[in-house]
């Protein structure tokens, strides 16, 4: 539908109104919205592996099987399957799986295969009327929905929602069958991508006269020095009378008080659909949202009619100003900004791509640790919960098209995704494409052409770029079919680039791609280790240290996007079996620091004295031993036992690095800023462990059954140090809730991450806990042979599910049998 054709079915005559600081508080408040978020995560069945259709071979067989609500085999209404497994989502049933030699090593050698859920959905009289959509998060990866034997969906990429109008089929005397298969054979990615329903479910029950999911685009712009927020509204009307209505979008600020108001007036005829325009205008100077300041407002956008709210949703919104400039780079609020940014997949150790909502938070955290102001979800959408994360803490972020190709369903990927998160003040380039061996034809132009053209259909506001590992210097590349030029690697080519394309604004949209193993400090072929000297790369890529040399020395390069942030399973370059998960990470596969950790603290952050001392000090007698210290000090001093091993000038780029002669006890490195102390590390030569420790990342949760934390282990030697070298097995028990996964961060290891064991890795592991359902606590306790157990509580504080991104309160969970 084009906008003229819009136009037929919905009027809009847009007025506005600014309110002074006294009209201001007169604003009423909106009576509460109607709609009904409901959560479908729960009475699922499973079954995995396939369950073939039925073979066809009677007349009255195939004429049947042709018509709508006759879903054949397990699609089917009858099919009986009461025999399997009740699953509650986020359900990523390939990491449960055990290692297979012979499975795709992209895919951490887990066996995918397909998978059919089934839900029985209780709908009620109350519901009659009106307009139900079914909303599946993620389904990885081809999927195919039946809702009461009718076909209602296929879905071809494993990071696209499925918004599905349940309406015409749904029953409110009887049960409703919801069949899904989901085949993940088929891959999308050469890196692990989780198999199933691997992201939330939801019911979404509103009035035939409703904002139609995503519907709502407010995202503030400055001219000149005026700030106002086009808003745009698509409302659907699914009954079968025409609706006058009153479109109404107010700006509020975190604490919900109203700061400007707009109002429309729109007629929605029957099953139309439309789209209303207005402008919010801005009378007050914004808080503006960056990285160290994520002030967020919101836009609140309800319809009425008569008086009476039909529907209401919230939208993020975040005053902020993006530029590039071909010479000087990218400017946020126009303050010169040097991306300082990560690559990063989606899966964490234990859970998977079935990831909680806290462990997101807790991997930001991480992040935000290591002066990180940007991150490049590659390649691929993202959970939505994780753009609201990114708003809320302060990332600027890449979003990327998963699937290359200007076809329409693809499109419709790229469509779907770019209407999903234009309003988060965080997303601030677009990118359609990762490494695409078409990149310098004519043929990728015109693809990239195409795509660019529907990204600025829906977000004029933002760039749109291209990851490109090649074809900079070509005759013709989708270099000049983008805003900004992404280059993946290739940083001997920047200059070259730069030179021949004075005018393209360009940075890193990936590098590094080195390679270290946490806690290892001699390289092992033999034994797939990965030193923490930062020595070692892939053949394309550069170390930590070089790869950001390359961009800090260069004012016309943006910034960078390191490969990557964390580890993430599958892809375990440079080597292969038995090592199942990536190299890569700045972080492990857990969040823990390895020394590349030490490397970004000392090279991204400016404003705090920052210094990281390697190895650990319990080596054998007679080894040297080489330490590094990473500092942006402008000296850095090294003592062992007490006397100076040297005192240096602080490198931040290349870092500091002795070679010593073991001996027991104890190395510092003190770093000054003028020849004032300014920071002290210090590694210890510890005794033999005795206990172990568990530390959680957050003391409290809800006792909603969904609300989870990762809880670090550590085994400790008398004086309570992290014992580096401990590998030891260690056991979980649990009380008052479950455990969803388990980690350690070594690269190599084949022991399950689901279930209540698991070894230390150098000192360490991870349990992700999940809250029960009872107020009180979870007490999580850890045993291994010789050492005195561990065992800690995390409050449970009484409390319902609540998803703020979705809705405000409580979510209930959709009735189903
Ligand atoms: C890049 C690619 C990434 C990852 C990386 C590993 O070329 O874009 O997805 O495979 O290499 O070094």
């Amino acid at each position: 539908m084009n906008r003229r054709e819009l136009f037929k079915t919905i009027s809009a005559t847009a007025f506005v109104s600014g309110f002074s600081g006294i009209a201001r508080a007169q604003v009423a408040t909106p009576t509460a919205s109607p709609r009904q978020v409901l959560s479908l995560d729960k009475g699922w069945r499973f079954h995995e592996g396939d369950i073939p259709m039925p073979l066809l071979v009677t007349h009255q067989e195939t004429y049947e099987a042709a018509k709508a609500g006759k879903g054949p085999g397990a699609a089917d209404v009858k099919y009986d399957d009461s025999a399997w497994p009740r699953v509650t989502l986020p359900h990523d049933f390939a990491i449960a799986q055990p290692f297979d030699k012979n499975a795709n090593v992209d895919q951490a050698y887990r066996p995918r295969g397909v998978a059919w859920y089934r839900n029985t959905l209780l709908f009620t009289q109350a519901d009659h009327g009106r307009h139900i959509e079914l909303q599946l998060d993620g389904m990885a990866t081809f999927a195919t929905v039946w809702f009461n034997g009718t076909l209602v969906d296929r879905n071809w990429s494993g990071y696209q929602s499925a918004y599905i109008d349940l309406t015409p089929y749904a029953y409110y005397d009887k049960p409703n069958q919801l069949a899904i298969r989901v085949d993940a054979t088929a891959m999308e990615g050469w890196w692990y991508e989780g198999a199933g329903l691997y992201r939330h479910a939801w019911i979404v029950k509103r009035d035939p006269v409703h904002i139609v999911t995503d519907g709502v685009f407010a995202h503030p712009v400055k001219t000149g020095d005026t700030w106002t927020i086009p808003v745009e509204v698509t409302l659907n009307n699914s009954g079968d009378k025409t609706a006058q209505v009153t479109v109404t979008s107010e700006l509020r600020d975190a604490g919900g008080k109203a700061l400007a108001t707009v109002r429309a007036q729109a007629a929605c005829d029957p099953l139309g659909q439309g789209v209303v325009n207005m402008t919010l205008p801005i009378s007050f100077t914004p808080d503006l949202w960056s990285p160290e300041t994520p002030v967020i407002y919101s836009v609140a956008t309800r319809i009425e009619q008569g008086g009476r709210v039909l529907d209401e949703v919230t939208t993020p919104c975040g005053f902020r100003t993006t530029r590039w400039d071909a010479d000087q780079g990218f400017f946020l609020n126009d303050r010169h900004v040097k991306i300082k940014g990560v690559c990063l997949h989606q899966d964490h150790a234990g859970v998977g791509t079935a990831i909680p909502e806290n462990v997101i938070d807790y991997r930001l955290k991480r992040l935000k640790t290591l002066g990180c102001n940007a991150i490049r979800f590659s390649h691929n959408a993202q959970n939505t919960y994780l753009m609201h994360a990114c708003d809320r803490m302060g990332f600027l972020v890449m979003a990327e098209n998963r699937n290359f190709d200007a076809s329409p369903d693809y499109i419709a990927q790229l469509q779907w995704l770019v209407r999903r998160d234009r309003n988060h003040p965080s997303i601030y380039l677009w990118s359609v494409f990762n490494e695409e061996p078409m990149q310098a034809t004519e043929q990728g132009y015109e693809m990239v052409r195409r795509m660019s053209a529907a990204v600025k259909a829906l977000d004029a506001t933002r760039p749109v770029t291209a990851a490109m590992n090649g074809g900079l210097d070509a005759a013709i590349s989708v270099a000049e079919a983008v805003d900004v030029v992404g280059i993946n690697y290739q940083q001997d080519k920047y200059d070259l680039f730069h030179k021949a394309h004075p005018d393209k604004p360009m940075f890193s949209s990936e590098d590094t791609s080195a390679f270290m193993t946490r806690g290892e400090y001699k390289s092992d072929q033999d034994k797939h280790i990965m030193a923490s000297y930062d020595d070692e790369a892939a053949p394309w890529g550069e170390t930590q240290r070089d790869a950001w040399q390359a961009v800090v020395e260069r004012p016309f390069v943006g910034g960078q996007f390191v490969w990557t942030g964390l580890d993430y399973h599958g892809e375990p370059s440079p080597f292969t079996w038995p090592s199942n998960s990536s190299y890569f990470g700045i972080l492990d596969l857990c969040g823990f620091d390895k020394a590349a950790a030490f490397i970004h603290r000392a090279q991204w952050i400016d404003d705090t004295p920052q210094l990281g001392l390697v190895p650990h000090w319990n080596w054998q007698a007679g080894n040297k031993v080489r330490v590094m210290a990473c500092t942006n000090a402008d000296e850095v001093e090294l003592f062992v036992n007490g006397q100076s091993a040297g005192r240096q000038k602080g490198d931040r780029l290349r870092m500091n690095y002795w070679t010593l002669d073991y001996a027991p006890g104890f190395i510092e490195a003190r770093a000054y800023k003028g020849g004032k102390l300014v920071a002290k590390a210090r590694n210890e030569t510890t005794g033999k462990a005795v206990a172990l420790r568990l530390t959680p990342d957050l003391d409290a949760l809800t006792a909603n059954g969904r609300d989870a934390a990762p809880v670090k282990v550590e085994a400790i030697d008398a004086k309570g140090r992290n014992v580096p070298l401990a590998q030891d097995r260690v056991t979980f028990a649990i009380e008052g809730g479950t455990i969803i996964g388990l980690g350690n961060g070594d690269p190599t290891c084949l022991e399950p991450e689901k279930g209540s064991q698991r070894s230390l890795f150098n000192g360490l592991a991870q349990v992700i806990v999940q809250a029960g359902a009872t107020a009180g606590a979870l007490t999580l306790t850890a045993s291994a042979d010789g050492l005195k157990p561990a065992s800690v509580a995390i409050k449970l504080n009484p409390g319902c599910f609540t998803a703020p991104w979705r809705a405000p309160g409580e979510i209930a969970d959709q009735a189903t049998a």
